[in-house]
């Protein structure tokens, strides 16, 4: 297996300016969602910013934007939306990144929250940021209560016992060489799936999608979160801290499906798993959703085998 970084992949002008215009958007919410650096107890909120800040992907309100503009829905909502899967997604990263788990020290490259500040500050960071997510959802504008309701029923399930945490329980007990293909995508749908999930079927509550849309963007965001764990991996094993941002080899000696099968095996079910994940796209008549490839694009396009 070779893995480079390519050249950006050629995204036509328009579309750039449209994902740009969406990031700021997103970047400038997610600013204002959390107290400014000064408010009491400043150091809380200093450590809040920074985890939630720092220069992310930001690739799940970028795909909760785009799925539900591609499902009709334009409105603000779509951006409170996804920075909520993101306020998730960085307490989970501050979590992760704890000497108790994964013990690592560069996220984004920066230090981890807990280096930054201390172990106590990164823990209480974290619920403050899960606990607020949840106050968001409960208060999107131009949202019936009856889907607000739902968001925050998906987002408790997402992160809850049988989500996010069931599957960092599982991925700490990860050392069974035995363990099949099936467990570890089991693991990998829950650690990583599950807010892909959210911020997929978040789009479609909002954008008030039909079930059967909803059937086929669960297939989408479920295939899609294995392939981008897979995709971690990966670069988990092949690139440098400085070439990842932040602390790599961290799962060295777990059951990933590229120790169990071997990397050529492993790039064949990644590009499965993204086939599988664009013809669920396609059932759910999203697949000429430009900027929504686009984004997709930009996330995969540097493997290559
Ligand atoms: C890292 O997620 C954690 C995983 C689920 C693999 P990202 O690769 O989206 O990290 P950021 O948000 O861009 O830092
Ligand atoms: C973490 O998976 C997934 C989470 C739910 C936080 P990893 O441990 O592989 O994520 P990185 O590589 O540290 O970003
Ligand atoms: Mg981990
Ligand atoms: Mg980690
Ligand atoms: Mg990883």
């Amino acid at each position: 297996m070779t893995i480079e970084k390519l050249e950006p992949v050629a995204i036509e002008q328009s579309l750039r300016e449209h994902i740009a215009g969406a990031r700021a958007a997103i970047e400038t919410r997610l600013a204002t969602i959390v107290p400014t650096a000064q408010t009491w107890p400043a150091r809380l909120h200093e450590a809040q910013r920074h985890a939630l800040l720092s220069p992310g992907k930001r690739f799940r309100p970028l795909l909760c934007v785009f799925v539900a503009k591609g499902a009709g829905f334009d409105g603000e909502a779509a951006i409170d939306v996804g920075c909520v899967a993101e306020m998730v997604h960085a307490a989970s990263l501050i979590l992760d990144d704890l000497p108790c788990m994964d013990d690592a020290d560069l996220r984004r490259n920066q230090p981890t929250t807990h280096i930054a500040f201390d172990e106590s500050t990164a823990i209480l960071t974290a619920t403050a940021l899960l606990n607020r997510a949840f106050g968001v959802l409960s208060r999107l504008e131009n949202v019936e209560a009856e889907k607000r309701i739902e968001l925050v029923d998906l987002l408790s399930y997402a992160v809850g016992s049988k989500g996010l945490i069931a599957g960092q329980m599982a991925d700490l007990a990860n050392s069974d060489s035995n363990a099949s293909i099936a467990e570890i995508e089991r693991l990998n749908t829950l650690k990583t799936g599950a807010l892909f999930d959210f911020s997929v079927e978040g789009a479609a509550v909002i954008a008030g999608s039909k079930a059967a849309r909803r059937a086929a963007l669960k297939d989408f965001s479920h295939h899609l979160g294995l392939a981008f764990q897979l995709m971690d991996d990966v670069k988990d094993t092949v690139m440098t801290d400085q070439q990842a941002e932040k602390s790599v080899g961290r799962d060295v000696g777990k059951a990933t499906i590229l120790a169990l099968t071997g990397s050529a095996a492993a790039m064949e079910r990644l590009s499965g798993y993204i086939d599988s994940a664009k013809s669920a796209l396609a059932r759910a008549k999203l697949s000429n959703e430009p900027t929504l490839n686009a984004v997709l694009d930009a996330q995969f396009s540097f493997l290559k085998s």
